[in-house]
This record gives C-alpha cells, structure tokens and sequence, in this order.
C-alpha cells in the first residue's frame, strides 16, 4: 500500500482521500483552512454511509497541520487547492523541498496546462496531471497527463495506482489546456450557449434535446465509436454541411459574458441561462448524485 498526501481538503480533496483510504492506502491530508481540514473526517465518513461503503477506511485519513509533515514520508501526493496557476506553482515548488526522492507529484488542475504548473520544479520528470471528476467516488475517470518531462515509470505508476483504487484512468499524451474532457465538454457548451444567443431555441430547449437524444447514448457510445457505428462516410457528408454551421469563435460568448456583468450566476444568485429557486436547484442536484450511484452500482 503507498502513502499518499492530498493537499487541499475542498470538494474535490475530501473525495479523492476517501478513495484512497478505501483502496486500503493511508491518506495524510492538509489544508490552509483549519475549519476545512478539521471537518474533513466528518465528511469523508458521512459519504461512506451514504454509499454504504466501508466505513473503517476513515481511519486511514489523517488530518495534519502543516504541509511539510503531510508530504515528507509520502509515495504519492496530489494537489487539489483552489485553480490558480501561483498558488498551484508555490505549494509544487514548497512540496519539492520536502517529499523523497521518488515521490509522486500530481496536480488535479481543471484545465491549466501541468507544464506551467511544474515548470520551476528541480526534477520534473515525476510531475503530472490527474484530473479527476466530481464527485471522485461517484465518477470513474482520472486523466492522467504527462509533460514532456514526465518519465513514462511515473505515469504507469500513477495508471496502476487509480486502477487499483477503482478508478477509470486514461493517459492523456499531450499537455493542452482542458485535457480531454473539458476540451469535449466546453465544445458542446459553446454551441449550446450559441444556439440560444442566436435564438434558435431557449436553454431549457438545448437541455432537453441533450438529455432526450444523444445524452441518453453517451454513457455507453461515445462519438467515435457512434461514427463508425453510422458510418465514417455519413460523419463526412453531415460535417460538411454542419461544420459551417456551427459556433467557431475562439473566445467567451458575449452572451455568457452578458450574464456574468449582470450577475446572473446561476445556483448561486438564483438566475443564469435559467431562473432556480432553492428547491429546484436541490431537486437537480439530487437527481444527479441518484444518477451518478446507480451507474456506480452497475459498474459494480
Ligand atoms: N469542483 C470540480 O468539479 C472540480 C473537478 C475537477 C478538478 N477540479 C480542480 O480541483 C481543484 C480543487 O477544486 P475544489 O472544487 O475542490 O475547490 P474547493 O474550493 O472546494 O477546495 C479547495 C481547497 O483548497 C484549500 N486551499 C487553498 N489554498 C491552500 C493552500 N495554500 N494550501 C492548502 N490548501 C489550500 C482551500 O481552503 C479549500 O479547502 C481545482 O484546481 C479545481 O479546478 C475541480
């Protein structure tokens, strides 16, 4: 069993420590926000009830003040405070000076390139992404994201490690922003914004065509495997009459950024491509974690 450290104890830390210490690892865990660190225990294990997964495995999380103390005996560490590339650059270059010499340095960045996250490091041939999915003990992938400095042990390491522990990893070979995921998901979005700041149809609209077709699909067929499915020949005559179609600028659409200025931030204010009272936006979210734990338990 490694040691693994988890830096940051956030939303997406506390779940990638249950993992960890329910594949049998002991987990050190630290955060610059005392409240967050001191709860984390509470979480962890009121997740593992409500997945009735076994929970004794929050007795290998251990909570610890200071980084250097979570870091210095670790196999395994990885990083997961807030997405700001100088923060993500200080704590690298502050782990360095106090992990072993074959330790394992991960960051679970969204979408900033790992290259410029581990440029400054002394040995940056153990320095990766891993870019994991929310909730990290609902959602089974982990990208896992190599620079051209990473040494290929590193990587196999880090595959055999998240295998182990359940997860899905896949090795994702060049370091570009948005990796794989986000680089697919963002597409879909901007066309879904630009179909309704072109009034084609209304939010509500776009949801429903995703979740009634194709979204229905997507779990079991992705888009390559639906293209040859269909025909490689059909995928070519429908690109060139969509493709010219479809939203191709490179920035933020002024719409989204209309409703940002306008503070229509979604959850949060109430109102963003839609308006949401508070028991619709817990009805959403209910519905999705329901989702998200039956899929799991037919992974199963
Ligand atoms: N939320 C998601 O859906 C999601 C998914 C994949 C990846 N990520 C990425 O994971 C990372 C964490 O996101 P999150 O959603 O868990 O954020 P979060 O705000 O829930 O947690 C971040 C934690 O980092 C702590 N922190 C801040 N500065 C620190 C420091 N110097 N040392 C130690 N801890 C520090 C904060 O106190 C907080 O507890 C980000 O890079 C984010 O982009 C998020």
């Amino acid at each position: 069993m490694a040691r693994i450290a988890v830096i940051g104890a956030g939303l997406m830390g506390h779940g990638i420590a249950q993992v960890f210490a329910l594949a049998g690892h002991d987990v050190t865990i630290y955060d610059s926000d005392a409240a967050n660190l001191d709860s984390v225990k509470a979480r962890i294990l009121a997740n593992l009830r409500d997945l009735g997964d076994d929970q004794a495995a929050v007795e290998r999380v251990r909570p610890t003040a200071g980084l250097a103390a979570t870091v210095c005996d670790a196999d395994y560490v990885v990083e997961a405070v807030l997405e700001d590339l100088s923060l993500k650059r200080k704590l690298f270059i502050e782990i360095e000076q106090h992990v072993r010499p074959h330790t394992i340095l991960a960051s679970n960045t969204s979408v900033i390139p790992i290259t410029k996250i581990m440029e400054p490091l002394r040995d940056r041939t153990r320095a990766l992404g891993t870019h994991w999915w929310n909730p990290p003990y609902l959602v089974p992938l982990v990208e896992v994201i190599g620079t051209q400095w990473t040494s290929l042990p590193a990587i196999e390491d880090t595959i055999a490690l998240h295998k182990a522990a359940g997860k899905m990893p896949v090795h994702v070979k060049k370091d570009v922003p948005g990796f794989v995921g986000n680089r697919l998901q963002h597409a879909l979005w901007r066309e879904a914004i630009a179909l309704v700041e072109d009034g084609i149809c209304d939010a509500e609209t776009v949801d429903t065509v995703i979740k009634a077709s194709f979204g229905r699909r997507l779990a079991v067929l992705g888009p390559l495997e639906n293209a040859d499915l269909v025909g490689t020949d059909l995928t070519l005559a429908i690109h060139r009459t969509v493709l010219p179609a479809i939203e191709q600028r490179p920035g933020p659409s002024p719409y989204l950024e209309a409703l940002v200025a306008e503070r229509k931030l979604g959850f949060k204010s109430g109102e963003g491509f839609r308006k949401w009272t508070a028991e619709q936006q817990a009805a959403l979210r209910a519905k999705v974690t329901q989702h998200l734990k039956r899929a799991r338990a037919s992974d199963a």
